[in-house]
């Protein structure tokens, strides 16, 4: 891939062969070669004759140094690291491969996934430039029983995040991010670890940012920021609010966890008074969503009993 090649049309301006050419120090038939493969990673170009090429839509590229100096300065002490990727198969499994013997808060982004991952075995629509593609790794001392709580503040986090922006976002438990009943962001969080030892957690958040209806087919109704604002997002910008407000309540998070932060996921709550079916692999349960416990489990009222459910591998539909 040439992110320089990149990086000259990110403006959405033409640029002639000849120009690119020099720039990039190849031949002209090397230039449409390059050109050529954008399609690959998601990126569609326009070719006009005697004129030269162009992206059919302006880019935000990240900058590490935009980034930086947007990012909350009382976060900055607990980052261990943060690496920025051109295209990688998914930043999850990078943080995994990089986290061994690290302190703090292991974070990557990149502009690329050539194989991003959903939850429950589903991948990840990632083109080039468009979206936010972040990973964060670290350490966990409260245990499995914890983690449903967990994933809902990652979607605190996401639904502050847009709310900067101006948007409403909405949460679904346990951890999509909608606006308008359309998904936005989805989170995908790994464990690795023993029961009663430290856990290795790894927090994937991907976010559609600046990607188009016409970018991706997708199998279920979702948004983008730019589509919702009628305007490009500054990636880069909006990069460094999510990691100031992730890593914000993941220390809350770690200190006392979910129970002073329910009252702020239930005013995001995209489903509560929704009559909803919960479901995993054997078996199904109906009823009507009533919040979240102090721990995070999903409360269902059926046959006016209410229940409470944990996260796991449970998926919930509206009726
Ligand atoms: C979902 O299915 O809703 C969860 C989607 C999580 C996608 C993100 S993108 C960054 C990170 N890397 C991956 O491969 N997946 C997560």
């Amino acid at each position: 891939m040439n992110s320089e090649l990149i990086s000259l049309l990110a403006d959405g301006s033409f640029h002639s062969g000849v120009e690119l050419g020099r720039r990039l120090g190849i031949t002209r038939a090397a230039v449409w070669k390059n050109i050529s493969q954008l399609e690959d990673i998601g990126l569609q170009t326009e070719r006009v004759k005697g004129v030269g090429y162009r992206l059919t839509e302006p880019l935000s590229l990240l900058s590490d140094s935009t980034i930086f100096d947007k990012s909350d300065t009382s976060v900055k002490h607990l980052i261990g690291a943060f690496i920025i990727v051109d295209s990688l198969e998914s930043t999850n499994d990078y943080i995994k491969t990089s986290m061994e013997s690290r302190q703090g808060y292991i974070l990557c982004l990149a502009e690329h996934q050539s194989a991003g991952r959903g939850r429950r075995g589903k991948s990840w629509i990632s083109p080039y430039g468009k979206n936010l593609y972040l990973s964060v790794g670290f350490n966990f001392e409260r245990g499995f029983e914890a983690l449903n709580g967990l994933s809902l503040v990652v979607g605190i986090a996401v639904a502050r995040s847009i709310a900067d922006l101006g948007l409403a976002a909405k949460l679904k438990w346990p951890n999509d991010v909608w606006i308008e009943k359309k998904k936005v962001a989805g989170i995908l969080v790994e464990v690795d670890g023993e029961q009663g030892g430290p856990l290795r957690l790894v927090v994937g958040l991907g976010v559609n940012v600046n990607m188009k209806p016409c970018d991706a087919e997708i199998d279920q109704p979702w948004t983008s920021l730019a589509t919702e604002l009628g305007r490009i997002v500054d990636r880069s910008a909006l990069a460094a609010s999510l990691v100031g407000n992730l890593l914000t309540l993941m220390e809350q998070f770690k200190q006392r966890g979910f129970v002073g932060m329910k009252e702020e996921w239930q005013e995001f709550d995209g489903v509560s008074g929704s009559r909803v079916t919960l479901a995993n692999q054997d078996k199904e349960e109906q009823g009507i969503c009533r919040g979240v416990d102090h721990r995070g489990y999903l409360l269902l009222e059926s046959d006016g009993k209410i229940q409470a459910f944990s996260g796991g591998e449970l998926s919930l539909r509206i009726a």
